[in-house]
């Protein structure tokens, strides 16, 4: 494959090196400009062992294009070495016992670093949960979140840091950062559906698909019932709402997603599309969380088949683009993964919508989309894979 020059700022430095177009920041780091601090646990976004700040988000560099980071502001652990917060950080790990073998330590004081700039006032509930994106085998985490309590009760961290986006070296020969935001649409050549202003113009001819079939032990009738009604429909999906109601076929509403740490809304707007006939339809849709700056662009369409024995099949055909931060998530397998335990849920929504029997909670669907959660079974389902447990 063909290398290309890919040049950033890391830890204030200008650097430039050769790199495939595949390779990932944390290689690139590690391999080409030999930055060891940055760890490689399981090279799939889970384990937050990777985590590096790019222009001053933490980042998972396993999952990151080294591409991708062109013109950026790259940290490692490396690049604390006179912060004095990170300093603090580091002598509580110490005190409090908040390492053992030290594999998970680069990404763990990075998270914390982040931690102690953006929430001066978390408390341990707080600080577990925003480290919830980092997995340690050895300390029981007691250790690292008493070491960052210490820290931020010591007072106002914030008043020390060093700026996270640093000016760029003299002589740099960095090309400067693209400061926008997530990508414009391509240019129509694929299918147009949906009134709605700008959705005729998404193509997704070259978005990663995906598809799926779903049994539903219900009717076909039942089930076309709340899949024909967005209404209905929307509250089979965690996390999902509309924000305005579903007018010919125009949809506004927002999806909230959570994995660990992360929180993202995406709002957006859609518009879908029913043939009745055929008991088929099709949604596409474009939302951006304006936290993350993060676009999502997609499109679904269905298909319900009736099978005479009072049940019914669904099939799916997904496709979807991130654009931004988040998208360092949208890795085809892990979001595969993720997609078949997410339908199992909404599958089991759709059966009891249909028979109008409530949540089990017995208020609707859950808050958010929790990826944390479906991240744990996608983890348990890969070791029992590597390890041929059942
Ligand atoms: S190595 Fe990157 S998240 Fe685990
Ligand atoms: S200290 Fe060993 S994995 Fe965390």
């Amino acid at each position: 494959m063909n290398e290309r020059d890919i040049s950033f700022t890391l830890n204030g430095q200008a650097v430039s090196a050769a790199a495939e177009p595949r390779a990932h920041l944390a290689d690139f780091i590690r391999e080409e400009l030999l930055l060891t601090g940055t760890h490689i646990g399981c090279e799939q976004g889970v384990c937050g062992a990777c985590t590096v700040f790019v222009d001053g988000r933490p980042t998972r560099s396993c999952i990151t294009l080294a591409a991708s980071c062109e013109g950026a502001d790259v940290r490692t652990v490396e690049g604390f070495d006179d912060d004095p917060l990170m300093k603090r950080i580091r002598e509580a790990f110490s005190t409090h016992h908040g390492l053992q073998c030290g594999y998970c330590t680069p990404g763990m004081l990075t998270t914390a670093y982040d931690i102690a700039r953006r929430l001066p006032d978390a408390d341990a509930t707080r600080i577990r949960r925003e480290l919830s994106g980092n997995l340690c085998r050895c300390t029981g985490y007691a250790g690292i979140v008493a070491a960052i309590e210490d820290v931020l009760s010591k007072g106002a961290p914030a008043a020390e840091l060093l700026p996270m986006s640093r000016s760029t070296p003299a002589g740099s020969v960095l090309k400067t950062r693209h400061d926008k935001e997530p990508s414009a649409p391509a240019p129509d050549n694929g299918r147009t559906t949906g009134a709605e202003e700008g959705l005729e113009a998404i193509s997704l001819d070259d978005a990663t698909k995906l598809t799926r079939s779903l049994s539903l032990a219900v009717s076909g009738q039942e089930a076309w019932a709340v899949l024909s009604d967005p209404e209905r429909v929307i509250t089979c999906v965690p996390g999902a709402s509309l924000t305005s109601a579903a007018e010919a076929g125009a949809l506004v509403g927002q999806i909230l997603v959570a994995v660990g740490p992360i929180k993202a809304t995406f709002q957006g707007r859609g518009s879908v599309t029913f043939d009745v006939e055929n008991k088929s339809g099709r949604l596409v849709g474009r939302g951006r969380d304006t936290v993350s700056r993060t676009g999502l662009e997609g499109s679904l369409a269905f298909t319900l088949h009736e099978d005479g024995s009072g049940e019914c099949r669904l099939d799916l055909d997904m496709r979807y683009r991130l654009a931004g931060p988040l998208s360092q998530f949208g890795r085809p397998e892990l979001v595969a993964e993720i997609a078949d335990r997410l339908l199992q849920q909404v599958g089991a929504a759709i059966e009891r919508e249909a028979r109008g029997e409530p949540a089990p909670s017995g208020d609707g669907a859950p808050t958010s989309l929790n990826g944390l959660a479906l991240l744990g079974h996608v983890i348990k389902a890969m070791v029992r894979r590597m390890f041929g447990g059942s």
